[in-house]
C-alpha cells in the first residue's frame, strides 16, 4: 500500500545494529544521566544524575508531577535525544554518544513508541500508519502485510483498517498507535502518558492491552502523572525535579480494578 509514497531510502545494511537481546542481562542501564536544555541563555536542568536499570520483560512506570523530567527521560531511553552527560547501555551497546543516524537505526529496530497525542499520520489509513515503520525498515510489502494484520488483530482494529485516523475515536486511535508500536516486535515499548487524552474506560482498555503485551514478554516503560495506573506496573520509579526520589515494587498479582 505504501508503494505510491515517497520514502527515504532504507537504512543501509552496514548501519544495522547488533541484536541487543542478550539473555538475562539488564536491557537498559542508565548511569548518571544528566540533561540540560539551553534556551536563550536559560539553562534547564531537566535530569540530574539518573541511575536506572531495567531488565528484559519488566513493566516499569515512571511517575511524577508535570515538568519533573519524565518525557525527557523517556526520550533519552528511546534514543530520540541524547543525554548531556552520563552513560546509557542498551543491551550490550553503549548508546549515549552515537551519531544521529546510528541512533535512528537502533530506534527503528528495537523501540516502539506510544504517545499521549497518538501521533498518527492524518492522510494515511490505519493500515498504512501501522505499515510505515516497517517500510522504513526496508521490509517487502508481503512481509509487511502479515505483520500489520497481526498487530491490528492484537488491538482488535482490523475492521477499521481502511479508515483514516480522524474517522476513529480517541481510544481507537490509541489502539492503532499501540499496533504501530508493536508491529515490528521491538525489544522495548515506551509509552508517554498513553492514557492522557482518553476517558477512563478507554484508558483502561489501553492499559489492559499494555499489560497483556507485557505478559506476552514485552519490556514496557511507561510515563504517567496519574497514580491510578501504578498498579499495572510491578515497579514504579518516582521522579521529582529531575531526580529519582523513590522506587516502589508491587509483588501482588494485579487485580484489574482501577
Ligand atoms: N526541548 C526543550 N527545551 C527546553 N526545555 C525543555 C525542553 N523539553 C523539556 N524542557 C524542560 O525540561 C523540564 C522537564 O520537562 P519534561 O521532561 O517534558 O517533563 P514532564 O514530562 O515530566 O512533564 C521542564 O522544565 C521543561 O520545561
Ligand atoms: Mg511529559
Amino acid at each position: 500500500m505504501l508503494n505510491t509514497l515517497t520514502l527515504p531510502p532504507p537504512i543501509s545494511k552496514s548501519l544495522a545494529p547488533p541484536k541487543v537481546n542478550n539473555g538475562n542481562q539488564k536491557l537498559i542501564v542508565l548511569d548518571g544521566i544528566t540533561k540540560i536544555y539551553l534556551t536563550e541563555e536559560i539553562e534547564t536542568h531537566a535530569l540530574s544524575g539518573i541511575h536506572l536499570k531495567i531488565e528484559p520483560g519488566e513493566f516499569v512506570l515512571i511517575s511524577g508531577p508535570s515538568g519533573c523530567g519524565k518525557s525527557t527521560l523517556l526520550s533519552i531511553i528511546g534514543l530520540l535525544d541524547g543525554p548531556t552527560d552520563g552513560g546509557y547501555r542498551l543491551g550490550n551497546m553503549e548508546v549515549s554518544k552515537l551519531s544521529l543516524d546510528r541512533r535512528a537505526n537502533i530506534r527503528n529496530q528495537e523501540i516502539g513508541f506510544i504517545f499521549q497525542s497518538f501521533n498518527l499520520i492524518g492522510d494515511l489509513s490505519v493500515y498504512e500508519n501501522v505499515e510505515l515503520p516497517l517500510a522504513y525498515r526496508g521490509l517487502k510489502p508481503s512481509e509487511r502485510k502479515s505483520k500489520v494484520l497481526q498487530a491490528l488483530e492484537k488491538v482488535d482494529m482490523i475492521h477499521r483498517k481502511s479508515h483514516l485516523p480522524n474517522q476513529l475515536s480517541g481510544g481507537q486511535q490509541q489502539r492503532v498507535a499501540v499496533a504501530r508500536a508493536l508491529a515490528g516486535k521491538p525489544q522495548i515499548l515506551l509509552a508517554d502518558e498513553p492514557t492522557g487524552n482518553l476517558d477512563s474506560k478507554n484508558g483502561k482498555i489501553v492499559m489492559e492491552m499494555l499489560k497483556q503485551l507485557n505478559d506476552d514478554g514485552a519490556t514496557i516503560c511507561m510515563v504517567t502523572h496519574d497514580e491510578r495506573y501504578a498498579k499495572y506496573a510491578r515497579r514504579v520509579v518516582h521522579l521529582f525535579d529531575g531526580k529519582i526520589v523513590d522506587e516502589t515494587s508491587h509483588h501482588n498479582q494485579f487485580s484489574g480494578n482501577l
